[in-house]
């Protein structure tokens, strides 16, 4: 029977990648997160849905201290990766965005050739040694983005030319460059058409083999695609947390059901 218990606890210890606790965030005056706790597993896209203003996009960026960048910002409670608390004194915001990188809404390559918008975590960082290594490294990231074939004979072109679907794929890559363990994700197709749209929510149900992926969607559509778990928020609040399934089709908060049902929002 302890044996029973103490397998049970490992094997979901294993599988929780980055933990909150008791979360919450002000703006000044404005209390934007109130008391958030949740569990990102390993290799699973947790989808965070919920009206505009609830605080998804607030959390999202807890998880890799962005808003430490926000001057009126505030956060309490506990968040750890892999068991350790990333905000902890010694831990550099830098080094654990690294680990927790991130994806915007609008696409956002940096205005150089596309080669050098992905180098550029893996030369900040160290990752490579020589031009040989860094030039696979670059490859593999744009291939994982599914982007190499498009992009591989104008790699010196600048990466504000592409496509939008292209630039945010780049994105993409230039955030994977650095082997992250989580991928943050904040309304990334909200910018994007139909088509590219669906070659992005392929991209993260690959990835999801690598990674961790936390989405912030509008679309309930898109939530339910490509996630496995799905937090609703909600005036800052998380009501409910469980498998997408259950939450689309048998939410147990009357909020989540308004919601889904689009009665909220
Ligand atoms: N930089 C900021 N300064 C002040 N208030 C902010 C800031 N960012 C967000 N807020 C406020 O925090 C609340 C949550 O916003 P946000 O996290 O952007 O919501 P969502 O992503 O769900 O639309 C809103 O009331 C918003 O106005
Ligand atoms: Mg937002």
């Amino acid at each position: 029977m302890n044996d029973m218990r103490v397998v049970e606890r490992t094997v979901s210890n294993d599988s929780t990648k980055m933990k909150a606790e008791a979360v919450n965030v002000h703006y000044g005056t404005t209390h934007a997160l109130k008391d958030v706790s949740v569990d990102i597993r390993e290799r699973t896209v947790t989808a965070f849905i919920g009206p505009s203003g609830c605080g998804k996009s607030t959390f999202l960026r807890c998880l890799n201290r962005m808003n430490d960048t926000v001057a009126s910002a505030r956060v309490t409670g506990k968040i750890t990766l892999d068991g350790e608390d990333i905000y902890a004194r010694e831990v550099d915001p830098v080094q654990l965005r690294a680990k927790v990188g991130m994806v915007f809404q609008k696409p956002n390559p940096f205005p150089k050739p596309i080669y050098d918008n992905v180098a550029y975590g893996p030369r900040i960082h160290g990752l490579a040694r020589g031009k040989a290594e860094l030039d696979a490294l670059v490859e593999a990231s744009l291939r994982r983005a599914a982007l190499w074939d498009e992009v591989k004979d104008r790699l010196d072109s600048p990466g504000t030319g592409l496509s939008g679907g292209q630039q945010q794929r780049l994105c993409i890559a230039r955030a994977i460059a650095t082997s992250p363990e989580v991928l943050l994700m904040d309304e990334p197709c909200s910018a994007l058409d139909p088509i590219a749209t669906a070659q992005v929510e392929e991209l993260i149900d690959e990835l999801r083999s690598e990674f961790s992926v936390v989405i912030v969607t509008h679309s309930m559509q898109q939530a339910a695609r490509v996630s496995q778990k799905t937090a609703f928020f909600h005036l800052g609040v998380l009501v409910e947390f469980g498998d997408t399934g259950e939450i689309f089709t048998n939410p147990r908060d009357p909020r989540t059901e308004s919601y889904i049902s689009g009665r909220i929002g």
